[in-house]
């Protein structure tokens, strides 16, 4: 059985809005970025990416921005529907894949149990956790890493 390729490329300007409404839908209660946010990490360099469905619609998005020896995970998100069909796995594979050997940190709710499988199932592994971290929700956080060296 032939692998199916999930393709995604660079984002650009003209996706923030589309990210500004993933965010709201998938981060609601959790401060959901703003179009000023996204625009500050695009200026900043950092590796973007999005995916688009059939009709040209933005459905998942990634962002890892390069701290020196370290990268961090900024945000990911697929929209609800598009969920559960491998799209978050490519998402953060293309982001492992930027960071290379560098050691891989982000954070996560701790009750959000769909994500922190998968970025177990990609060598992630728990360090701490973050009291209040997400506000205004007052949710707990995992800081979680993935080891230098860990690229496959
Ligand atoms: C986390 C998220 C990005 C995963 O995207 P996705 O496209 O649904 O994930 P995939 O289909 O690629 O699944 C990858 C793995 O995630 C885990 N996973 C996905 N959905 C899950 C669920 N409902 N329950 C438990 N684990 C789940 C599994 O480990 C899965 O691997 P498997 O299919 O081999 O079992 C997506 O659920 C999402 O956007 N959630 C809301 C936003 C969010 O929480 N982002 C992360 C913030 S830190």
């Amino acid at each position: 059985m032939s692998a199916v390729t999930i393709a995604l490329e660079p984002a650009a300007g003209r996706d923030i809005a589309a990210l500004v409404e993933l965010e709201e839908i998938l981060f609601p209660g959790d401060s959901p970025w703003t179009a000023a946010m996204f625009a500050g990490e695009l200026a900043a360099g950092y590796h973007y990416v999005v995916h688009r469905d059939v009709d040209g619609v933005v459905d998942g998005y990634a962002g890892l921005a390069l701290l020196g020896d370290e990268a961090e995970v900024h945000t990911i998100g697929v929209r609800p529907s598009a969920q559960g069909a491998g799209l978050g796995r490519a998402l953060l594979r293309d982001l492992l894949a930027h960071a290379g050997p560098r050691r891989v940190l982000l954070e996560v709710r701790t009750d959000n149990a769909p994500a922190i499988a998968l970025y177990e199932s990609e060598g992630f592994v728990i360090l701490g956790v973050r009291r209040r971290y997400y506000q205004p929700s007052g949710a707990d956080a995992y800081t979680m890493a993935r080891p230098a060296g860990a690229a496959a």
